[in-house]
């Protein structure tokens, strides 16, 4: 009778369709700007800055440039770094703890080691939802763990070893990334054997030279590495160090810093796990014009680019999409339905520091605040996938170093903004902004029945069975029933890296869920991940999970293969 009622409704358009109606609640301030903005527990949120100016300070006086908000008081709490973590990437290892790499140096020479450029600091896990000292290891700059080279805006990745990839960046502050600036080369943490002090250089980051800041990398099913920058593609193999060309983004899009778009692997599904990636934004402009050339008012890109990386899928190519408005400096944010949420950033201009040729004018490098987001509806058919219908505007402009991220509750943490390289407080066009909002489903807002975890796992194992108890409302029964299993990602400069989504088999049999961990260290790479359960599009909080046996990297494969498409 269910299936009957479900294939009426889905004949007659209804089912996946439900009411969009989110509404944006305005909290307190950070005291740091988010630059960089990672969830870490079920209650704190890690924010890394830099130093200059921020109201938040230290016990000792200093200012502070990184803090955990707190999502259940909404206040911040300095926390203190030893090296400056500012434009720095990463991600959780399979142990579960927090590496963030490189930065800028140190203009501090009484905080040393003084370079952050070649930071690795290691944080957490945390244990227990109340933070900094309450069961989170305490930040450390281990003094003799760096990098082997010098970076700035380089993306972490962790790989199916469960280790850290480090890729690219620049050991400078630049706009364009030169044969001079650019470090367009791999490092692991740890370093694979044999490859201790060393990088493998990339001929494809070097062609991806002047956009090639923060390239937008995933890991496929078959363990191989997608990474797009500028306008190119690849899928790299770590194994064997080579280079795979795919075809270029269309109509000369171009997506990584400084042409900030945005870019995220949507849902993995069982039995094949076809990977399709899916980029937004950017700017189309030639990145032969000088950085002086460029001007504020130069339109973004509104195109919506997406490729399936099987042997089919990049015989069709990437497909374009448009979006209702043109945007750069987008933040995608992956929802636990699978739909993605592309918001803040600009109409016009470029990301960085006031430099392209009327920049002095607002201090800043672009313009046209964009302040209502969009839905990206993955399942719809191409052309009906974008809708801004019920999504609210904000009256905060967000644009350079603004960040938003997936909370645990489920809701939307949108923060930051500050194209100026200090803090400049109003009358300004574009102030520093510690603002903090959230944006809330429906569901949230008007406090509807949610499907409810009262217990699961601490700890999957690949390819395992483990029970979970929850409460779905009946009025959601009737609807497709989906168990996501998630990373939320180390999200920094409309980089969403390491953000990944894996709906699991299940079955529910009363408020008994069963469910199968991902086959193998392919699909999930071994590390913390967060469990909801979505019922007729609606989903609930989410639960922390250490997937794989949580030891140190490297993991050798703990599940087993399947046969995927995937390339
Ligand atoms: C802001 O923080 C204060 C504590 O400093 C807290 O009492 C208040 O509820 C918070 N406001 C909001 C909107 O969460
Ligand atoms: C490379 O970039 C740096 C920093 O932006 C700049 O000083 C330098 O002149 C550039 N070099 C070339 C060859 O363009
Ligand atoms: C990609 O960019 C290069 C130069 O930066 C350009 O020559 C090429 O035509 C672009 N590709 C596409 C498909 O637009
Ligand atoms: C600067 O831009 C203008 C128009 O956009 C163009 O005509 C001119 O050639 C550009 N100059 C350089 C040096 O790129
Ligand atoms: C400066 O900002 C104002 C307000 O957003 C805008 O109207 C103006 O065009 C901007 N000027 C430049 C050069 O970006
Ligand atoms: C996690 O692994 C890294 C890399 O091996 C190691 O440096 C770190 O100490 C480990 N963390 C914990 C909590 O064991």
């Amino acid at each position: 009778m269910r299936n009957v009622i479900s294939l009426l409704l889905a004949v007659a358009g209804v089912s996946a369709q439900r009411t969009i109606q989110w509404q944006f609640v305005q909290s307190n301030t950070s005291g740091v700007i988010p630059v960089e903005l990672i969830t870490i527990s079920p209650t704190l949120m890690l924010m890394y800055d830099r130093a200059d100016g921020n109201p938040l300070l230290l016990p000792n006086g200093e200012t502070a440039w990184a803090a955990l908000w707190n999502l259940e008081t909404n206040t911040p709490t300095p926390i203190s770094s030893i090296t400056d973590t500012f434009c720095a990437g990463g991600a959780f290892i399979s142990n579960g703890t927090l590496v963030s790499v490189a930065g800028q140096p140190l203009e501090d020479p009484t905080r040393p080691p003084a370079d952050g450029r070649m930071g690795i600091r290691l944080f957490g896990p945390c244990t227990s939802p109340t933070g900094q000292g309450q069961g989170c290891t305490v930040f450390e700059d281990p003094p003799n763990i760096h990098l082997a080279v010098t970076r700035w805006y380089p993306t972490g990745l962790r790989i199916p070893d469960g280790s850290l990839m480090i890729i690219g960046g620049s050991n400078t502050n630049t706009f364009y990334n030169n044969d001079t600036t650019a470090e367009s080369s791999i490092e692991f943490f740890p370093s694979r054997p044999g490859e201790a002090g060393t990088v493998r250089l990339s001929p494809f980051l070097v062609a991806a030279q002047p956009v090639n800041l923060f390239p937008r990398s995933f890991v496929l099913p078959s363990g191989k590495i997608f990474v797009v920058a500028n306008n190119i593609s690849m899928i790299y193999d770590i194994e064997t160090n080579t280079e795979t060309r795919l075809p270029e983004i269309p109509n000369g899009v171009r997506i990584a810093n400084p042409f900030d778009g945005t870019a995220q692997l949507l849902p993995l599904s069982p039995p094949l796990y076809e990977p399709t990636v899916l980029v937004c934004g950017g700017s189309d402009a030639d990145d032969r014009r000088p950085v002086t050339n460029l001007t504020t008012q130069d339109p973004a890109s509104n195109q919506c680019s997406r490729i399936t990386l099987t042997a089919a899928g990049v015989a069709r190519g990437w497909q374009v999409e448009r979006m209702p408005e043109q945007r750069i400096l987008m933040e995608s944010v992956l929802l636990p339905t699978g739909d993605v949420l592309l918001i803040n950033g600009a109409h016009t201009g470029y990301s960085g520091y006031p430099s392209v040729g009327n920049s002095n004018v607002n201090g800043s490098n672009s313009n046209n605040p964009a302040f209502r987001g969009m839905l990206y509806r993955t399942a719809f058919p191409a052309g009906q996938r974008i809708t801004q219908e019920g999504i609210p505007a904000s009256n905060i402009a967000r644009m350079y170093h603004s960040s938003a991220a997936l909370t645990p509750q489920g809701n939307i943490m949108v923060a930051g903004s500050n194209p100026h390289p200090a803090v400049v407080p109003p009358p300004t066009a574009f102030p520093t902004e510690f603002r903090v909002e959230y944006l809330n489903p429906d569901f949230i807002t008007n406090n509807l029945p949610r499907p409810v975890i009262h217990s699961a796992p601490t700890q999957i194992l690949f390819n395992q069975k483990a029970t979970m108890t929850v409460t779905v409302p009946p009025s959601l029964l009737l609807g497709q029933i989906k168990v996501s299993l998630m990373d939320m990602g180390y999200i920094t400069h409309a980089q969403h890296s390491n953000s990944r989504l894996v709906f699991l088999e299940h079955t529910l049999v009363g408020n008994k869920l069963t469910i199968t961990a991902p086959p193998n260290n392919n699909i999930y790479p071994p590390g913390p991940a967060w469990i909801f359960v979505v019922a007729d599009g609606v989903h609930s909080e989410g639960a922390m999970v250490m997937v794989g046996d949580g030891g140190n990297p490297p993991r050798l494969d703990q599940g087993v293969k399947i046969s995927s498409t995937s390339l």
